[in-house]
């Protein structure tokens, strides 16, 4: 049996239908769900429904064997866990922005302050440059922050630039970028190898195989669907 920890949030759903996609349709929890935790003994998987944050915590402590998370994630926690697969969807990057009018602003002496849900990267960012920050964590919303004062900068997420533009901000650079990635928990990959490897090699075909979002959309069970059920070697 593998325990899968899932994030909540943007990246849920195309990770449920990769899943499908590879043979695991089972993995799909009803749509209205408030459940954390769903075995699915069909598949030989039980899936944790946890914070995009927490989830390199459950990995790396083995409370989950594997995990799907964003890069972001993982360049901000440094963790220690194994990442063998890029799952390619949930691309966006982390980016510096600011209104129009202070790009200039990085060669002023005083601190400029930058907001952020992402403190290490920022600080690492700007360390390299040598130019001194003050970094104020916030867990959301950042655009806001140099609208009413709080912060000179913003670094955070751009997926298609809509939040940054509707808020008169504009991209300076790109620090990184993210799509989902898979990671594994370094013990498990030894004590659980068999069923591991067969997971990567499913997502692996999964992920290089055409799209058809149509049919891996399906809630239906993947039983009713027809759709063959993979189930996770122990
Ligand atoms: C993320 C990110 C940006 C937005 C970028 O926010 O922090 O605000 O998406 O997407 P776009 O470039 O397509 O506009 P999220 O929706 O996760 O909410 P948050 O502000 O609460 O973090």
């Amino acid at each position: 049996m593998l325990t899968v920890a899932l994030c909540k949030g943007k990246l849920i759903e195309p990770t449920l239908k990769l899943f499908a996609k590879a043979g695991y349709g089972a993995a799909r929890p009803a749509a209205d769900s408030r459940r954390l935790l769903i075995p699915c003994p069909e598949i030989g998987m039980t899936f944790l429904i946890v914070r995009p944050t927490d989830v390199p915590t459950y990995v790396e402590h083995g409370a989950a064997d594997v995990g799907i998370v964003g890069k972001d994630v993982l360049l901000e926690q440094d963790c220690d866990v194994y990442e063998p697969l890029d799952l390619g969807f949930g691309a966006c990057r982390i980016a510096v922005a600011a209104f129009r009018g202070q790009i200039a602003r990085d060669r002023l002496s005083s601190k400029i302050r930058v907001a952020t849900k992402y403190p290490k990267i920022t600080e690492r960012y700007f360390n390299q440059r040598g130019v001194p920050v003050e970094i104020i964590k916030l867990y959301g919303s950042i655009e806001l922050a140099p609208i009413v004062g709080l912060a000179d900068r913003i670094v955070d997420l751009v997926e298609t630039g809509n939040t940054l533009k509707a808020h008169g901000l504009v991209e300076i650079e790109c620090i990184a970028r993210s799509t989902a990635r898979l990671i594994v928990n370094r013990a498990s990959l030894k004590l659980k190898h068999l069923a591991i490897a067969e997971l990567l090699k499913n997502l692996r075909s999964a992920c290089a195989s055409p799209q058809r979002p149509a049919r891996d959309a399906s809630p239906k069970p993947a039983r009713a669907a027809g759709r063959k059920v993979k189930r996770a070697r122990t």
